[in-house]
């Protein structure tokens, strides 16, 4: 599959070639090996990094984590820097990153849109910022905006079988799912911040393609969802696409 739409630091459109989506993460990663800056060492910002990284970063790199949860902070190794900080409040260094990734975050916030702004600031020149999250519109993603969060953490410990969900500052954490983290909302949001979009991708997540193999009521559901969502858009909505991942350029 083959790509144009990348930008170079002057907002001028670059191929992104032979990229193989087949493992959505591996076709990502193969996005960010085109497009990143060979900046030494690469500055990168893991915003709610949690206690891992889902991106593969080169050896010369500078990462700086900042969550706000000291636990998850304390759980993770591949930080050079921890901020324990509110994303929607924390004052970023402007101008400071050639990598934001913020994974798996964006629907814990009240405001996404100001943890966005945010990001935006600290990212330099020609710098990328990867958003990635359910996908509010996704079967999996209205699911978890009609249930509690406690049938939440119920799912997580009896389904996935993650006896210590909830607890220790371990996930699954409330999902508001403001509606500025909704991918459209976010297109419309970095455009006006100057951000120019590279790359929209939304596919089945793990999570989603775990619990359709061992469930069969939720399997049946989710596969009646997803012939009627292509039907009744043209093949412009698929429900069993239940993450997404944006990634856009600063210029
Ligand atoms: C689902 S985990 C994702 C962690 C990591 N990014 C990953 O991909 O595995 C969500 C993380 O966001 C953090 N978080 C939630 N609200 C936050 C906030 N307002 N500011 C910073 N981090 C926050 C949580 O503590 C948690 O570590």
């Amino acid at each position: 599959m083959t790509f144009s739409g990348g930008l170079d630091s002057n907002g001028v459109g670059v191929e992104i070639e032979n990229v193989d989506f087949s493992q959505p993460n591996s076709g990502l990663q193969q996005v960010l090996e085109q497009l990143l800056s060979r900046a030494s060492p690469l500055r990168v910002l893991e915003a709610g990094c949690g206690s891992c990284t889902q991106i593969q970063l080169p050896e010369d790199r500078w990462v700086v984590g900042i969550d706000i949860s000291e636990e998850q902070l304390d759980r993770n190794d591949k930080l050079d820097e921890k901020i324990v900080g509110d994303l929607q409040t924390y004052d970023l260094l402007k101008n400071s990153y050639d990598l934001v990734i913020c994974w798996d975050v964006l629907e814990h916030l009240d405001d996404p849109g100001a943890a966005v702004d945010r990001m935006a600031n600290a990212l330099n020149e020609g710098g990328l910022l990867v958003l990635a999250a359910p996908h509010p519109w996704s079967f999996k993603g209205m699911v978890t905006r009609l249930t509690p969060h406690r049938m939440h953490v119920w799912f997580y410990r009896y389904f996935i079988g993650d006896k210590q969900a909830g607890v220790n500052g371990r996930g699954p954490f409330p999902t508001p799912m403001a509606k500025e983290m909704f991918p459209g909302q976010l297109v419309n949001r970095s455009e006006m911040l100057g951000l120019k979009q590279v790359l929209l991708y939304s596919y089945k997540g793990p999570v989603e393609a775990y619990v359709a193999e061992r469930n069969v009521l939720y399997r049946g559901f989710s596969y009646g969802m997803k012939i009627l969502s292509t039907l009744l858009s043209r093949g412009r909505w698929d429900t069993s696409h239940s993450d997404f991942f944006l990634v856009f350029s600063k210029v």
